[in-house]
């Protein structure tokens, strides 16, 4: 999708929060109007102080919005938030992420953010001390638990001189993130009369995705590891893929592959740190994907000293690593679709309905990585998607992105085979 059509005919609301930032939103506004969104501004009271509201007025799609009780319509909070593509919040404070994360609606912003079923692109900016603070932090983990999109400020001058993480992030970011997140081809909150359309039963929109990307390296001594030759690629097309799908993917990797910066990336090197990523985030994810390459086995010793040819070849001793997968299977929640990757290179569906079953997972992709073209370093992969409660797939040799597609629509397949579909509570 080209930029002019991601936003073209979509109706987004821009919030704008009282920081030093909120200036950097005009340009935003402007970008997106010309881009051929439908733009609704509105402004927190302390944005006042920053920027005029007469600006966004002129440059935005219709008279900025800022009252709860606004007399050109009476119950703006409502309208705005059903009728929106996207909102996105930009700056957003610490006052506002706050509010949010609990649910403290007292203007006529958190009330839009809490009336509405359209997807939210949160954009922080502040002081480094306040963007660093553990309130900030929690409050952003809870709201990104929940679906919201937050893109991360950058480091760099801010007010009064001070250099630090805390800048808003650049318009081009955001618009990039926003774009990432409508692509997804499923409008959420669309309305026709009083009547709210559920988002596409093919997409993923409103829901937790963890995802697990590259091989882990298991050091033997400061430069030295034992690795795997996995890159990751699979992984982060899995990731992009279910960014596209609407879903709020958070992305646990060992590679440097960029990112849309809408996905939150979080980068380890080993099992255990894998293993500590994965299940500190694991309860609230609705899917997992485990296509990392975990190691099996790991040095029982990491040496302090970077260890000498002179001293001789060192004879390793090695402990198994914790098993994630099965991890993840032991305490699985109701209602959370776990899928494990496994790459053979010998009694690869044997092995594979073992693994299946041992580790209490719902898909299982398994790729022969002894075939050409398969697996490892490639830009393409060949995979059978066996599944737990329903019919197995095959995806012959194609690009990773593909694969990516289909694994995710077995993942959305399984998941109404066994939810009802939720009603919208009007
Ligand atoms: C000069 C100045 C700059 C500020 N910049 C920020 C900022 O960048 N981020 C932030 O979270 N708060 C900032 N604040 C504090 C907010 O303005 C304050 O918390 C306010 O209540 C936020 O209101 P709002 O969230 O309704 O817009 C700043 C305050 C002042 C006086």
């Amino acid at each position: 999708m080209d930029q002019v059509n991601s936003f073209q005919g979509r109706r987004i609301v821009l919030g704008v929060c009282g920081g030093i930032a909120a200036y950097k939103a005009i340009e935003l506004c402007r970008q997106l109007v010309d881009a051929g969104a439908f733009v609704s501004v509105v402004m927190t009271e302390s944005s006042k102080e920053f920027v005029g509201e007469a600006t966004f007025s002129a440059l935005s799609s219709e008279a900025v919005w800022s009252s709860l009780f606004a007399e050109q319509d009476p119950i703006p909070h409502t309208r705005l938030g059903q009728a929106a593509d996207l909102i996105v919040v930009a700056p957003a404070t610490a006052r506002l992420i706050s509010a949010y994360a609990t649910g403290y609606s007292h203007d006529l912003l958190t009330n839009v953010l809490l009336a509405t079923r359209a997807p939210v692109v949160i954009c922080p900016a502040m002081h480094t001390e306040m963007w660093e603070h553990p309130a900030v932090q929690d409050n952003l983990k809870i709201l990104s638990q929940r679906g919201v999109h937050v893109v991360d400020p950058e480091e760099g001058r801010l007010a009064g001189g001070d250099i630090g993480s805390g800048r808003l992030a650049g318009t081009e970011r955001v618009l990039e993130a926003m774009r990432g997140v409508l692509s997804s081809s499923t409008p959420s909150g669309e309305v026709r009369g009083d009547e709210i359309l559920e988002p596409s039963a093919s997409g993923l929109h409103g829901l937790n995705v963890l995802v697990t990307a590259g091989g882990t390296r298991e050091p033997i001594d400061p430069v030295r590891y034992i690795g795997n030759r996995s890159s990751g690629k699979q992984g982060h097309a899995l990731a992009e893929e279910a960014l596209a799908r609407g879903a709020a993917v958070t992305l646990v990797t060992t590679t440097q592959i960029a990112t849309s910066p809408a996905i939150t990336c979080v980068s380890v090197d080993t099992a255990q740190e894998m293993h500590d990523a994965v299940m500190s985030r694991s309860a609230t994810a609705d899917g997992i994907v485990m296509a990392a390459a975990v190691a099996d086995f790991a040095p029982s010793q990491i040496a302090t000293e970077k260890l000498k040819k002179s001293d001789g070849a060192p004879m390793l001793e090695m402990h198994p690593t914790i098993d994630i997968l099965a991890a993840l299977g032991s305490c699985k929640p109701n209602g959370q679709t776990l899928v494990g990757f496994a790459a053979e290179t010998q009694d690869v569906r044997e092995n594979a309905e073992r693994k299946l079953k041992d580790k209490q997972a719902d898909i299982l992709v398994v790729n022969d990585v002894a075939a050409p073209g398969v697996g490892f370093e490639f830009e393409t992969n060949e995979v059978a998607i066996l599944c737990a409660a329903s019919e197995d797939r095959f995806v012959p040799l194609t690009d990773k992105r593909s694969v990516a597609a289909v694994v995710l629509d077995v993942v959305v397949s399984t998941r109404s085979a066994q939810e009802p579909v939720p009603s919208s509570g009007e």
